[in-house]
């Protein structure tokens, strides 16, 4: 058997399939909603790749708005799951977002390094406004200052693989989300 083949390498399911797209049709209601108070006829998302491809390609065909796509590509991990580097751009985006109304979505939000690099990176280009929506939040882990304003679901402080979600580049096509089994949980 594979190492990293799913019975072995998860302790438990955090949030199934039916639950993540639930969600997602209510987070999609939120976004429709917010837009259409702020008087925002267009969208331009911005994904941060790889870890958000999975949410991003469902939460986007929930909001039934003019929609533009483009993708950002960050890392800050090297090849397992302890944040080892600072944030990186490695492939930036292609639109021109000055004036535009952005989505930026990340899979979590953790320390929130990543998402406060990307946010403050994106705002130096002048869009109109610039929301965050993230699939999860772990809250109790987090180092600098960044809030997403749309969350999925909030989770507890445990390394979660599935729905785009990786360890060492495995499990991001679980159709869940999974707790990552203790003994392979990066050291706290
Ligand atoms: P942050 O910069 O610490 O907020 O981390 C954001 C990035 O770290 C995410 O986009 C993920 O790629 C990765 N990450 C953080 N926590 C987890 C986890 O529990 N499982 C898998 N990846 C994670
Ligand atoms: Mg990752």
């Amino acid at each position: 058997m594979n190492n990293h083949s799913v019975s072995r390498s998860l302790s438990k399911i955090l949030i199934s399939e039916s639950d993540i797209q639930l969600r997602l049709k209510s987070m999609g209601q939120e976004i429709i909603q917010y837009s259409k108070s702020a008087g925002i006829d267009e969208l331009t998302v911005i994904s941060i790749t790889n870890g958000s491809i999975v949410f991003t390609a469902d939460l986007i065909r929930q909001i039934d708005l003019p929609l533009k796509l483009d993708c950002i590509r960050i890392s800050s991990y090297q090849s397992s799951c302890s944040a080892v580097t600072e944030p990186k751009v490695i492939h930036t985006i292609r639109l021109d977002i000055q004036g535009k109304h952005i989505l930026l979505l990340d899979d979590i939000l953790d320390t929130g390094k990543t998402l406060r690099c990307v946010k403050d990176l994106l705002n130096a280009l002048n869009p109109a406004s610039l929301k965050v929506a993230v699939l999860l939040d772990k809250k109790e882990r987090r180092e600098v200052k960044m809030e997403a304003d749309f969350v999925g679901f909030n989770i507890p402080n445990e390394f979660v693989v599935g729905y785009g979600l990786d360890f060492a580049e495995y499990y991001r096509n679980l159709p869940c989300i999974g707790i990552l089994a203790k003994e392979l949980q990066p050291q706290k």
